[in-house]
């Protein structure tokens, strides 16, 4: 009879346990998958970083033009390095040396070369670029309106270029050089930058049948570094810099845009210590308009 009774109790305990260990095991289970899918939720997709320090160069992602001037010392506020030696230096923001750089080699190796035939230029070379363009078409008989209207199509004014920012590139080939026509774009050049350029951060600035939109003819030579995330996105969506923008909301309808990167959301404080620091760097090595190799360049 006692027999019975501590099997019994045994019995009743070894149930008791077996229900307490698979209340823990369910409990375990429970607990990691509400833990995994607060990690899927919050976890924000590959392709769309929320915070600026995900996005490569996101320092490089500000718009240039004409609703958008750069900051009126932006001349001092950026130190720029040789990127390119041809009959003369040519300069880039020192940030996107490395991927200009190495895009010009890999296209070597590729079998083509690519000839920068302008970069960043001072606030003083525009305006010397823009007036030549100007009296150029007034020397062909143009009113001197109607050659104003014409530049301003094709040269941006001084503080509303990208080539002021140090971030722009117009990049051609030997072969062909030409900037009063599109025929560059039936180069070799002109199809590995299209197929490639966004892979070192750049993106076709001007693209073909956007011009009531950039306010700019299409220029198949002109580049523009944003960076490496915002280059493919850019591409993939076939959209030209201001449309991107209007895409993500950061521009009013007046086309000024609301969200900024670069020099515009760098503190009062910085700026002055980069103006100090960037004093120093060697712009001045340019040589003058006049010992350009072609009288216009847009
Ligand atoms: N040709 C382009 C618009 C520039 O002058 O920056
Ligand atoms: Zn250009």
């Amino acid at each position: 009879m006692r027999g019975i009774k501590y099997l019994l109790i045994i019995t009743v305990l070894i149930i008791a346990l077996a229900f307490l260990m698979t209340r823990l095991v369910f409990k375990e289970v429970d607990e990691d998958a509400e833990s995994t899918s607060v990690t899927t939720e919050t976890t924000p997709p590959e392709t769309e970083p929320e915070e600026d320090e995900n996005i490569d160069n996101a320092w490089a992602m500000f718009l240039v033009n004409k609703k958008n001037p750069l900051p009126k010392d932006y001349d001092n506020m950026i130190e720029t390095e040789v990127v390119f030696e041809s009959w003369r230096e040519y300069y880039l923001d020192v940030r996107a040396a490395d991927y200009i750089k190495r895009m010009i080699d890999d296209a070597a190796e590729d079998g083509v070369d690519l000839l920068v035939v302008s970069a960043y230029r001072t606030i003083e070379y525009q305006q010397q670029n823009f007036d030549n363009s100007v009296q150029d078409r007034v020397d062909r008989g143009m009113s001197y309106d109607d050659a104003y209207a014409d530049t301003l199509a094709e040269v941006a004014l001084p503080g509303e270029s990208e080539h002021n920012a140090g971030l722009a590139l117009d990049i051609m080939c030997e072969e062909n050089q030409n900037m009063d026509d599109d025929s560059f774009e039936n180069t070799e050049a002109f199809a590995w930058l299209d197929k490639h350029a966004h892979e070192y951060g750049f993106i076709l600035r001007y693209p073909k049948g956007k011009q009531d939109i950039t306010g700019i003819i299409y220029e198949p030579w002109h580049y523009r570094f944003v960076g490496l995330y915002f280059a493919k996105e850019i591409k993939e969506s076939g959209l030209c810099l201001e449309e991107y923008y209007e895409s993500r909301g950061w521009v009013d309808e007046d086309g000024k845009a609301t969200k900024m990167r670069g020099p515009y959301d760098t503190p009062k404080e910085e700026e002055t210590v980069t103006t100090t620091t960037a004093a120093t760097e060697p712009k001045e090595t340019m040589p003058p308009y006049s010992e350009q190799k072609v009288s216009i360049i847009v």
